[in-house]
């Protein structure tokens, strides 16, 4: 039996407390291990993971596949930077311009680097292919939305802790509510390089547009000859049942921006995909990274790449999705007052006369389930693609119990 006073997640959590800036407010919860779907605490406990990094474990956690090609790059070239060619890093752009339908990809690190590459080329693109007067080009942007952390970003975010008091703010940008395509449409003007958009929005609660808000996007990008920046950060890579969220209604953006599940859960990896008339506007000199495209990171995420190219993950998701979304369905009227998404992929909002998101978080961790809250009573569950039937029943289940007991 586990005696109280020998966890050591209570010190753990005081230790992580002390020594950081709080600028996260986690489950009071310590993990020290992971395979496939599930954790493992400092004190033995384990947790079926329903979270997956934000979408960055959609493989699960150490997929043997993906845990292999990090051990033989690590044995032979870790990085060169972008001032040597390495041989990991065509192999890497190949596959992955395949996967995505595209000619040319830019590897950067994080997710947010990703959107501030696609601002930049956006904008050059327009400078200099559209013929936008120096310093006027415009983006639009939807409201809800997120792309990241960096000063730029958070410029057009609409959420105040996101936004407040990081100012001054970067120009050039066009908030409009999302999933109106007619609000999009009269934001467009002649300066408009692009429209910059979640095709699902994750950080919001997994808010699905309209169905035709995604091919209006488009047509109206086509007419008036503006870009089209599919941000896939977090809904791509299989999240929602086909490789890109965008797929569900056939539209093809001008540029995915990916990150997180392209990493493989090892290594941050993020990349732009797009055509060389649009991504060809950039040269040597005018943007990079030291660490983007590394050697470390090309050899995992061409497996990743590779997992996708078989197509199993998609339709793990697409599959496993019906039935979690069967069951969240289920509960409307018991504990939860909607449940939005695709795929493995839910927003779940919770009666706010019960307990807050934050709270019934709480009592799944309790449960053995890990889940983070959104915005006040919303609760993302988004598990690794690797997940069971059983293991989303059992999730199932111990939902029904914070939400019925
Ligand atoms: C849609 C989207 N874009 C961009 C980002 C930023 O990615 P990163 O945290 O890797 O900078 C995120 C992160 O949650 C995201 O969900």
């Amino acid at each position: 039996m586990i005696v109280d006073d020998m966890l050591r997640t209570p010190d753990a959590v005081r230790d992580a407390e002390r020594w950081t800036a709080h600028n996260y407010h986690p489950l009071p919860v310590v993990i020290s291990s992971a395979e496939g779907a599930w954790l493992t605490d400092v004190d033995g406990r384990r947790y079926l993971d329903c979270l997956a990094g934000y979408s960055a474990l959609n493989f699960g956690h150490r997929h043997p596949q993906l845990v292999a090609a990090a051990h033989a790059q690590l044995d032979k070239l870790t990085l060169t930077s972008r001032a040597f060619i390495h041989d990991q890093f065509a192999t890497f752009c190949r596959e992955l311009a395949q996967l995505c339908g595209k000619e040319l990809v830019l590897p950067m690190n994080t997710g947010a680097e990703a959107v501030e590459t696609a601002i930049k080329v956006a904008r050059k693109w327009g400078y200099q292919v559209k013929g936008v007067p120096a310093g006027q080009a415009n983006i639009v942007v939807a409201e809800g939305n997120f792309h990241g952390r960096t000063t730029t970003i958070v410029s057009f975010s609409t959420d105040a802790d996101a936004r407040d008091d990081f100012g001054p703010y970067t120009p050039g940008f066009t908030v409009v509510p999302y999933g109106d395509l007619a609000a999009l449409t009269a934001a467009i003007d002649d300066n408009t390089v692009a429209v910059l958009i979640e095709p699902i929005q994750g950080e919001q609660g997994v808010v699905v547009p309209p169905e035709g808000y995604l091919p209006g996007v488009r047509q109206v990008c086509t007419e008036r000859n503006v870009l089209f920046l599919a941000d896939e950060i977090q809904s791509g890579l299989g999240r929602t049942g086909t490789t890109f969220a965008c797929d569900h209604e056939d539209v093809v953006p001008d540029m995915y921006l990916l990150g997180k599940a392209l990493g493989g859960g090892i290594v941050p990896v993020s990349a732009v995909a797009a055509n060389a008339d649009v991504l060809g506007v950039l040269k040597p000199g005018q943007h990079g990274s030291t660490f983007g495209g590394n050697p470390l990171a090309c050899a995992v995420a061409t497996e990743v790449v590779r997992l996708l190219a078989t197509g199993e993950f998609q339709q793990r998701s697409a599959e496993l999705g019906e039935r979690l979304h069967a069951g969240l369905r289920g509960l409307i009227g018991q504990g939860l007052v909607a449940v939005r998404g695709r795929g493995l992929w839910a927003g779940l909002d919770i009666d706010p006369a019960l307990m807050t998101g934050r709270q019934a978080c709480e009592r799944l961790m309790e449960l053995g389930i890990l889940a983070k809250d959104t915005h006040g009573s919303t609760i993302r569950l988004a598990p690794p693609l690797v997940i069971t039937p059983n293991e989303i029943d059992h999730a199932l289940t111990q939902l029904t119990t914070v939400l019925t007991a």
